[in-house]
């Protein structure tokens, strides 16, 4: 039997050939491949998609949080909070910038950052005394929503800056809002893996404020004024290309379809896996964009044999997040040094299963099957009684 792709982009590709052909085609055309005119289209269309007043596309979502954080001058002596079960990019933005991350737990059926466990680490660093709490990066793990209303509340009453890092998923919505107004700023990632992703990199910032779009465009060009060669400030060189511009446009007009399907693999998956793994826990009165569907495997279970048999059976998986980011080498100095036991045990029991726009029905039902062979040859008992 044929592997199942765990992403498909050559079959996106496909199905969308002649859109895309005629948006690269007007770029080549014209040859503006720095800030051509389908740079601003797609932030006029992203906006609008996203209810936000204003879009200003960037090179990365790295850049975005990176851009977004240097608007607020945060550096040194800073401390940034953010989840502990997130990409590395969260916390090494804040790094980067002299800032010091602080890592907070999340909740162990959505893996959203926890709200109480916050406050806790806010309260740890008021205590310590050494730096200053500046800011909040509220993540949208794996295409849910963060608990934005606990996260606002708690952000006004220490007086911090609310950065949303909706880098997979962007489409999502809370209480029948797109993201994209949840906090001061919402940074989006185009990886191409991301469900609204360019053939490179990109992102963009949203944001109701248009001093801070005013100030993420001259950032984004190396802190530019008026004119070209004034400048005002230290920048970057952070533009979104205009063919990827592009590209996003051709892929924008499919988006909603897409997401409709993503959700029908999600709701494949939990109609046939309840009972056997921990299904994905929904956050309140939300919509998904269905970046990623993981799963928490039964206490025990040889993670490695379960993949390795899913593998032989075609069925490729995946392991967001294999260590918390504390425990990576790269922030263990930076750390105060509390555990974060749920978003350990979590890393231990995780596993990814293929969702795509581009992955039949029945295929998820091969990924299924190929799960519950995998766990009953390990013997578990919820494999035997499913
Ligand atoms: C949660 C999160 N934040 C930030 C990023 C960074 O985005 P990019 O790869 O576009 O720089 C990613 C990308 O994978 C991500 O998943």
């Amino acid at each position: 039997m044929h592997p199942i792709p765990f992403l498909d982009l050559a079959a996106q590709q496909r199905r969308i050939a002649p859109a895309l052909r005629a948006r690269l085609d007007a770029v080549l055309a014209h040859c503006q491949f720095v800030l051509g005119p389908e740079v601003g289209e797609l932030e006029q269309r992203l906006a609008a998609y996203a209810g936000a007043a204003h879009c200003v596309t960037v090179s990365s979502g790295t850049d975005a949080l990176q851009i977004a954080m240097m608007a607020e001058e945060i550096g040194r002596g800073h401390a940034v909070f953010l989840p502990g079960f997130t990409y590395t990019a969260t916390a090494e933005v804040p790094l980067v910038l002299g800032a010091t991350p602080v890592f907070v737990d999340i909740d162990p059926h959505t893996f959203q950052i926890d709200p109480a466990d916050l406050e806790r680490r806010i309260a740890t660093i008021l205590a310590l005394g050494q730096l200053k709490p500046r800011a909040i990066i509220g993540v949208d793990l794996f295409g849910q929503p963060a608990p934005w209303p606990a996260l606002r509340d708690i952000a006004a009453r220490h007086g911090l800056f609310l950065l949303d890092d909706c880098a997979q998923s962007f489409g999502a919505s809370l209480h029948g809002r797109k993201l994209g107004q949840e906090a001061e700023a919402t940074a989006v990632s185009f990886f191409p893996s991301k469900p609204l992703g360019a053939y490179g990199d990109g992102g963009a910032l949203l944001t109701e404020s248009a001093e801070r779009a005013a100030l993420y465009r001259s950032l984004r060009t190396h802190g530019e004024g008026a004119t070209r060669y004034e400048v005002l400030r230290t920048g970057m060189n952070g533009r979104l290309d205009t063919l990827q511009a592009a590209i996003l446009l051709a892929k924008l007009d499919v988006f909603d379809s897409e997401l409709a399907h993503r959700a029908a693999i999600a709701a494949r998956y939990d109609a046939k896996l309840t009972g056997l793994v921990e299904i994905p826990a929904r956050v309140p009165d939300s919509r998904s964009a269905w970046a990623i569907y993981a799963v928490l495997l039964p206490e025990g279970t040889d993670r490695d044999a379960v993949q390795a048999a899913m593998r032989a059976d075609g069925v490729p998986t995946a392991i967001y997040y294999p260590k918390p980011l504390h425990a990576q080498p790269a922030y263990r100095a930076s750390h105060t040094g509390n555990p974060l036991p749920v978003a350990e045990a979590v890393s231990q029991r995780i596993l990814a299963l293929p969702i795509h726009p581009d992955l039949p029905l029945e295929a998820a039902d091969r990924v299924t099957d190929a799960l519950r062979h995998a766990l009953a040859s390990q013997g578990t008992r919820a494999a035997a009684a499913g």
